[in-house]
């Protein structure tokens, strides 16, 4: 794909967004590239995904402000539906994925940052949500996972200031979970990835829903969503291996089973 590239090694898949010159902004030709690049991961042989941003300054920019400079109310709507259909493709896709955030992650940038699983970032990385000084409001989702992320308040200043803020303090708020150097970040995404690719991908699958699901519902509906999903492991070969092997002090085999997916 032009804007974006895809690398498998084993059960992780790298994607990378690819436009360097305008420090990865998207627009609709990358946001397009975007959704079949995700669209075509192969899901029984993959268990985790990392999302990071070509360059050494930048992991997205935002949207591409050039585009949207001559939109309409129809087509800024359309455009922001474009963005938020890949973005929530990203969020409910079954495996997890974490956004390796190598510099600038701004409007766009920091939004498409929210709807990964986890966010690590390296030290040069800036956060912000500066569309406000553009006089939009975020477009991508930014309103609402932000104030999910870092409670209402802290996303209300960040959203109504327009200020950016850097790793250090992005790290001191809960919007990523570590702080790299930039020659440590992809390898620390890669050893998170690898480490979760080494769970029962069943089960792994099954926390992301639960996780995911619950949120949106109420404590009660919550927890009935969790029972179903820890019932429905009893199903898998990997919790009988698992457990069996703990029982018989012996090492756990391989955990790989994709049935009952
Ligand atoms: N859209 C389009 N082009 C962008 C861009 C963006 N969001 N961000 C950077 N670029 C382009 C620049 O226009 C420039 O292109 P040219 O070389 O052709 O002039 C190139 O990338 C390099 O950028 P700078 O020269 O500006 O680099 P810098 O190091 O001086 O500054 C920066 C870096 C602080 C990130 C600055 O580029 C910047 O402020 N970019 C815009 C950030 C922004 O406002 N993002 C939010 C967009 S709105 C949004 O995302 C809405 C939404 O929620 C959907």
């Amino acid at each position: 794909m032009g804007f974006v590239t895809y690398e498998q090694e084993g059960f992780v898949g790298l994607i990378t967004i690819n436009r360097p010159k305008a420090l990865n902004a998207l627009n609709s030709e990358v946001l397009k590239d975007l959704e079949a690049v995700i669209d075509a991961v192969d899901l029984d042989n993959t268990r985790a995904l990392i999302l990071t941003g070509a360059g050494e300054k930048s992991f997205v920019a935002g949207a591409d402000i050039g585009e949207m400079s001559t939109l309409t109310k129809a087509e800024g709507e359309a455009f922001g539906k474009i963005g938020n259909d890949v973005f929530r493709k990203i969020e409910t896709l079954p495996i997890p994925v974490i956004a390796a955030v190598n510099g600038f992650a701004l409007g766009g940038g920091c939004e498409i940052a929210m709807s990964c699983d986890i966010r690590l970032c390296a030290d040069n990385a800036i956060f912000g949500q500066p569309e406000v000084g553009l006089g939009i409001t975020p477009g991508f989702g930014g309103t609402q996972r932000l104030a999910r992320i870092v409670g209402v308040g802290k996303a209300k200043e960040m959203i109504y200031t327009a200020f950016n803020i850097k790793a250090d303090e992005a790290y001191r708020i809960g919007l990523v979970n570590a702080v790299y150097t930039q020659e440590e970040l992809l390898p620390a995404a890669k050893k998170m990835a690898a480490k979760i690719a080494s769970n029962a991908p069943i089960a792994v699958r099954a926390c992301k829903k639960a996780i995911n699901d619950g949120l949106d519902a109420t404590m009660d509906d919550a927890i009935v969503i969790e029972e179903k999903l820890f019932g429905s492991c009893f199903e898998s070969e990997d919790q009988k291996n698992g457990m069996s092997a703990f029982l018989n002090k012996q090492k756990i085999k391989d955990l790989g089973g994709f049935q009952n997916k």
